[in-house]
């Protein structure tokens, strides 16, 4: 049973305020978890989860695995290569045999947007989205967010510019949908061509002047260039794109006071970001990640805990 409205995370816009609030407070106490010398809960232990990783990734899968060991979750990672999908089985035929070996949770990675939703009508377990194509990546928008408020003390008010390529950004889409429920201000910044079409009609503000953000946001969260799309033609070059949106030291010291600088990786140096900023006093990129791991604990605990202490009931 899980200990929020949803049954599972597919994406942030399913989630209210409140039950965002609880996976932020819960993640505080399993942050203090990580911080002890024995990193170990007996919380997850009898449930098991598959993280079903069908496009690459380092923060989110690793992050995951060590949330679930840390909550005594029995684990077992699957990767397309070297698995039957290469021999023409389908996703779902895969995830249906995985889940026939007595599975709870899944975590999902997939290039496609909407394959955790495709998945949640047809599997009985848990189904957790670790990125979907461009659609959403909700553990990270919860992990930015706990950044934020740890510095800031709260996200309500909060001027938070997302800069960069939002076209492709499922990092981008869940950070507006969870900073909007949570009454912060988000501003996006970008050239024209990485923005999409009526995402105003999401409450934001859209500018192409990083220079001006600069002067009004407390916190950049300065999202990857998909050098992958680079041929595209959506920016002439990569010297170009940083000459107008790349955030350097030079271009923050305008600032009226130092902005908070995220990003959830990875990360091209030299490209949207430098050295100096990346690597700054103000740069919280490797809290980050920590969070990452304790949100990830907060969510596994919040939608399977149930599934364990039922367990524990029938074996006691
Ligand atoms: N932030 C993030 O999703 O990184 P990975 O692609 O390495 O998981």
């Amino acid at each position: 049973m899980s200990l929020l409205s949803q049954r599972h995370m597919l994406g942030l816009a399913d989630y209210s305020a409140e039950d965002i609030q609880t996976i932020l407070d819960t993640a505080l106490q399993m942050r203090d978890i990580l911080d002890r010398p024995v990193k170990k809960v007996p919380t997850l232990r009898g449930v098991t989860v598959v993280n079903l990783f069908l496009e690459n990734s380092t923060r989110t899968r690793t992050s995951f695995e060590l949330a679930e060991k840390r909550l005594s979750a029995d684990t077992l990672n699957f990767s397309a290569s070297g698995s039957a999908l290469s021999k023409g089985e389908t996703m779902l035929d895969t995830a249906l045999n995985i889940e026939a070996m007595k599975v709870d949770v899944v975590v999902m990675r997939h290039k496609s947007p909407g394959s955790p939703h495709f998945l949640a009508r047809h599997l009985e377990s848990i189904i957790i989205n670790a990125g979907d194509g461009r659609h959403e990546h909700p553990t990270q928008g919860l992990l930015d967010m706990l950044t934020l408020r740890d510095k800031f003390g709260t996200l309500k008010g909060l001027r938070v510019a997302l800069v960069g390529d939002i076209l492709h950004s499922r990092v981008a889409m869940s950070n507006i949908i969870g900073l909007k429920k949570m009454g912060a201000e988000v501003i996006i910044c970008g050239p024209a061509t990485l923005i999409p079409r009526g995402l105003a009609n999401m409450g934001v503000e859209i500018t192409h002047s990083l220079d001006d953000v600069i002067q009004k946001a407390d916190a950049l969260n300065i999202l990857r260039i998909q050098l992958e799309r680079q041929s595209s033609g959506l920016f002439p070059s990569l010297r170009e794109y940083h000459k107008y949106f790349g955030v350097n030291r030079v271009r923050l010291e305008k600032a009226a006071t130092p902005l908070t600088i995220l990003h959830p990786g990875p990360i091209n140096r030299g490209v949207e970001i430098t050295s100096d900023v990346a690597d700054s006093e103000h740069s919280v990129i490797l809290q980050q990640v920590t969070n990452g791991v304790a949100v990830r604990m907060a969510v596994l605990y919040l939608l399977a805990g149930g599934r364990a202490e039922t367990s524990d009931s029938k074996a006691a």
